[in-house]
């Protein structure tokens, strides 16, 4: 699956723009705020349906614009796939794939998918856990639909259970109402740690094989599920008994916090390099090649359970890396479309650069 062509009107600082690409790696390159990273943030839009920037949809608007639109055209196993973006302000957005409006992501051609890495993926190891967290359920919600589904509802019972914590400060008597919500937590807490402990052995040992690809290092990373809810077994029934057990233990500390401080919300995960958590302990360019390392084994997971390779979107992810790992990471053995910014085509290796397609953004144009 690849993107042979796209056409933006009116999305950030493009005007009007139509460009055609290759299925393997395309280099955009040009000064500082000229529209690379705008024109990667098109292309996940138009894959991913959702920006990567902003949580508000409408910011990749033009300024003095009120509607935007992308139109993609994806090579894909079943022959050519068309989809169009459409963003008016003040309403919802609205998809389009070969001509007909979908409604529902599941009417839509599901291998369409893109990775996209930035500098600021570097909060993916040194940033809060509720970063990790959001970078785990994304991706399972992705191939597993109705784990997003089991999140929501979790997140629901949460907020009761939380709101009922602060109402029993003042009303002692509402404690009988606590039991229902502790089941409810914990039988949809047991799907979510289930569905990621599934997840997780699959892919802990890509993010080790990447990293240790990009580095050349003798010593392997370690990844931790670093887990509120300890459980001696590995059954749902297990893993339930010790959510109750947790939920039950901590109740004094979230009375007086008015919040729940146990379950998949509270959970992190850990990286540790030679026993020594990268978080505080690594260099800024290990903690890069680790964020590339979860956003390759995102890709690499994403290839196992669908047959397809994702779109790999490289925002800047030449700076701060020798020049080995620069040429390791545009090189990859993997069969798939790769873009690249950079303000300098010199930080791209010279038999690299010959086999791509280079595009020069300028003040939101391709040439
Ligand atoms: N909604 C918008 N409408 C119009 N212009 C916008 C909008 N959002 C952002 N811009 C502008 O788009 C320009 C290009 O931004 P972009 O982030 O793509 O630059 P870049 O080429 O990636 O630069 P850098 O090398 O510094 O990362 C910026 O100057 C920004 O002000
Ligand atoms: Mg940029």
């Amino acid at each position: 699956m690849h993107l042979t062509k796209i056409r933006l009107f009116d999305f950030r600082n493009f005007r009007e723009a139509e460009v055609e690409f290759s299925g393997g790696l395309n280099v955009l390159y040009g000064d500082n705020g000229q529209g690379k990273t705008n024109l990667l943030e098109a292309i996940h839009f138009l894959c991913n349906l959702r920006p990567v920037r902003t949580t508000r949809e409408q910011d990749v608007i033009a300024w003095d614009k009120t509607k935007a639109y992308l139109k993609g055209v994806f090579d894909t196993s079943s022959g050519p796939v068309d989809r169009e973006l459409l963003l008016v302000a003040g309403d919802r957005k609205k998809v389009r794939e070969c001509g007909v409006e979908r409604h529902r992501l599941s009417e839509l051609y599901w291998q369409i998918h893109a990775v996209f890495f930035s500098p600021d993926d570097l909060s993916l190891v040194k940033g809060r856990p509720s970063e990790r967290r959001r970078f785990l359920d994304l991706i399972i919600a992705r191939l597993k639909p109705q784990y997003g589904r089991y999140l929501s509802e979790y997140n629901r019972a949460l907020f009761h259970r939380n709101r009922l914590l602060k109402d029993l400060k003042k009303n002692r008597t509402l404690i009988t109402a606590l039991d229902a919500w502790d089941e409810q937590l914990s039988s949809l807490g047991t799907v979510i740690l289930k569905t990621r402990a599934a997840f997780t052995e699959k892919l802990f040992p890509l993010v080790r094989k990447y990293y240790l690809y990009f580095s050349r290092e003798e010593r392997e990373i370690e990844i931790k599920y670093a887990g509120s809810i300890v459980s001696t077994g590995t059954s749902p029934e297990s893993i339930h008994e010790a959510f109750l057990a947790a939920l039950r233990k901590s109740l004094p500390q979230d009375l007086a916090s008015g919040y729940t401080r146990v379950g998949p919300h509270r959970d992190d995960l850990q990286f540790l390099l030679g026993g020594r958590d990268l978080r505080y302990f690594g260099s800024q360019g290990e903690q890069r090649t680790l964020s590339l390392s979860l956003k390759f084994a995102e890709r690499r997971v994403f290839f196992e359970t669908t047959g397809v390779y994702p779109i790999l979107l490289l925002d800047d992810a030449m700076s701060e890396l020798d020049a080995n790992r620069r040429r390791w990471i545009l090189e990859g053995e993997e069969p798939c479309q790769v873009f690249v910014t950079t303000v300098d085509l010199s930080a791209i290796p010279e038999d690299i650069l010959k086999k791509s397609r280079v595009y020069r953004v300028r003040a939101g144009s391709v040439g």
